[in-house]
């Protein structure tokens, strides 16, 4: 996992990608994001989104849902402030400056907890992926789209020596699939429901976590053992 992001150089790089990220990533993770929140959608009820950004899917969310947003870059939630107030997303409960790490909400206190290309900017993803388990309810699901790196050939050597400028451009090419695999079998609770391949070329997935009923409120307990998929 070798230097890792650090909270100052992702705040940095996103401070700076904030005036044009709709133009260069808004139509090609847009597939992505469709398939996000359309999960999401499937559950319903108060739907967390992490690392919201711009602001780009929350008109996608149903106005039945109540949606709260939170990005730890300033500069992004501002473009995402303004995209609420001029569409008039009713539905968007709330936008905040908060780090994915340390989230300011009780346990148990959502239905989905979505994140669209957040895991592998974050400085450490599996405290980050607790913290999403903490703050869901039982019967409710982690729904997260991203990159996976690749585990041989060319395409694992490309990202690994361009992992030291997509650090300075606020993210982590370099991430096996077996991280978040290994995430979700040390957490009984958490179980993995389903891995779809994404465009762009299908190197982005669509992973779906569930918490499983019975479990309680919080990250620590539940019975079954989670499957392996993918
Ligand atoms: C690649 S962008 C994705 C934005 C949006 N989800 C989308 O689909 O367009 C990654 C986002 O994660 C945010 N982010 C990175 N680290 C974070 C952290 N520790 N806590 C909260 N947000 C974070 C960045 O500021 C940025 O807005």
């Amino acid at each position: 996992m070798g230097a890792d992001l650090d909270r100052a150089t992702i705040a940095k790089a996103y401070a700076r990608w904030a005036p044009v990220y709709d133009f260069v990533f808004g139509a090609v993770f847009e597939r992505g994001r469709n398939a996000a929140t359309a999960a999401a959608e499937r559950i319903g009820g108060r739907i967390l989104e992490v690392g919201v950004g711009t602001g780009l899917s929350l008109p996608d969310y149903a106005q039945t849902n109540g949606v709260i947003g939170i990005d730890i870059s300033e500069p992004m939630l501002r473009k995402a402030h303004a995209r609420v107030a001029a569409e008039g997303l009713d539905h968007v409960h709330g936008l905040s400056v908060m780090d994915a790490e340390h989230l300011a909400f009780p346990d148990g206190t959502f239905d989905v907890v979505v994140a669209q290309y957040v895991i592998t900017a974050v400085p450490h993803p599996e405290a980050t992926l607790d913290e999403f388990a903490r703050v869901l309810k039982a019967r409710g699901e982690i729904v997260l789209v991203n990159h996976i790196g690749a585990e041989t050939g060319f395409r694992r050597a490309f990202e690994a020596g361009f992992a030291p400028v997509a650090r300075r451009l606020g993210w982590r090419p370099e991430f096996p699939w077996a991280r978040l695999n290994d995430w979700a079998e040390r957490h009984p609770e958490i179980r993995l429901i389903e891995r779809r391949p994404m465009p762009p070329l299908g190197h982005f997935s669509l992973i779906r976590f569930a918490k499983l009923a019975g479990s309680r409120d919080g990250n620590g307990s539940g019975a079954a053992r989670p499957s392996r998929v993918g």
